[in-house]
């Protein structure tokens, strides 16, 4: 059989979201509810919060999915859900709706890992955005986010090589935590971006961790960056802290941006210009909506020659088209789960589909 249109459900994490895709990745809808204000007088997610929010929120989402897709139940040939990595309660929300919507509709379930998600986001399309044309396998995967910071080289749907990842905080906790600790509030990685702009990005030198180039250690490290952060905060007081905060952020930015493009510029150096290949790209995840890390990796790639896709916002942070995408694609291989599907903080599909 041939799925044309599934619906999808994300809510791996704080966002819960509801999508309607086609088998082309056109997205018909994508509808998400946010739940950063519940969290904010925590500074950071309160696992169960979350998990209740999802359950008061989703099928509304859902709902308001296929309105806006203008489509029935009777439309959708499967349902889609995040079934790993994320917080195990708010997986299991999703993942408890889809099997019962599965059942009471009579339609197939695939469960989908949401780092593949990420990864499959630059062939999703809509009115308002289409990938390049001739955009395809291979490429070189960067996808950043509040929970994961992990590099790929990607040859085909399941076929994804591990390159490097965080060894302890991701990307965007690292922007998450500095913005915390220099009281701008949570999200904080907007915030520092919205500081960055009117600072100076050489004003302070924040370390950049597993940098030798002859290593080629494809990792990445922002704990000593945090620490240094947070000392460098610690000597100022409320005062100075005011007056330099533009430049604080600017120059905390810019060696987290630094240190995520030199891991990029090596694997795409060794996946694609050592042999001459034209070299592909793409950036995917919360932290990709960082305007000055979008400015350095589309001057890289200019400069570098490369294809780089930076999908837009809504399909950068978590959103549930990315696994109405993936979702196709694995039921158009032949692939699906049955009512047993499990959840897993974990990422366990991808590093079985991940040769290192
Ligand atoms: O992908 P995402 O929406 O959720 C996760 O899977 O984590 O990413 C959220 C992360 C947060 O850490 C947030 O602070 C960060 O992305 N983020 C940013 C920006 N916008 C969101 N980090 C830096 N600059 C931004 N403009
Ligand atoms: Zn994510």
């Amino acid at each position: 059989m041939k799925y044309n249109r599934v619906l999808a459900i994300e809510t791996s994490c704080d966002d819960t979201s509801a999508a309607v895709v086609e088998a082309d990745g056109y997205v018909l809808s994508s509808i998400a509810a946010s739940q950063d204000q519940e969290h904010q007088a925590f500074g950071g997610i309160v696992p169960e919060i979350a998990s209740r929010n999802h359950s008061y929120h989703l099928l509304p989402v859902i709902d308001k999915a296929l309105q806006k897709a203008q489509k029935t139940w009777d439309d959708i040939d499967a349902i889609a859900v995040t079934s790993q990595p994320g917080l195990i309660g708010s997986l299991m929300v999703g993942v408890v709706t889809a099997k019962t919507l599965a059942m009471a509709k009579k339609k197939t379930l695939i469960g989908v890992n949401h780092l593949e998600g990420h990864l499959m986001a630059p062939f999703l399309k809509d009115e308002n955005f289409q990938p390049p044309k001739d955009f395809d396998y291979p490429f070189v995967g960067l996808a950043v986010s509040g929970g994961h910071t992990s590099l790929y080289y990607c040859r085909a749907l399941g076929d994804y090589q591990i390159l490097g990842s965080t060894v302890d905080d991701a990307a965007g906790e690292a922007f998450d935590k500095f913005a915390k600790m220099a009281g701008l509030g949570y999200p904080g990685g907007v915030k520092v971006d919205q500081f960055s702009k009117e600072g100076d990005p050489k004003a302070y030198d924040f370390p950049r961790a597993l940098m030798q180039k002859k290593l080629r250690n494809f990792n990445f490290s922002f704990s000593g960056l945090k620490t240094q952060g947070q000392l460098r905060l610690q000597k100022m007081s409320d005062e100075e802290k005011k007056k330099e905060i533009h430049n604080l952020c600017a120059s905390y930015q810019e060696a987290i941006v630094d240190a995520l493009l030199a891991k990029l510029d090596w694997a795409v150096i060794d996946h694609f210009l050592k042999d001459n290949k034209t070299p592909r790209a793409i950036l995917t995840g919360g932290v990709s909506a960082n305007s000055r890390l979008r400015e350095k990796a589309e001057e890289w790639a200019r400069r570098k020659k490369v294809q780089l896709v930076v999908p837009p916002l809504r399909y950068c942070t978590d959103n549930a088209a990315m696994i109405g995408i993936v979702g196709l694609m694995r039921l158009n291989q032949g692939e699906s789960s049955d009512i047993r599907l499990g959840v897993s903080p974990k990422s366990t599909i991808l590093e079985q589909a991940c040769s290192s």
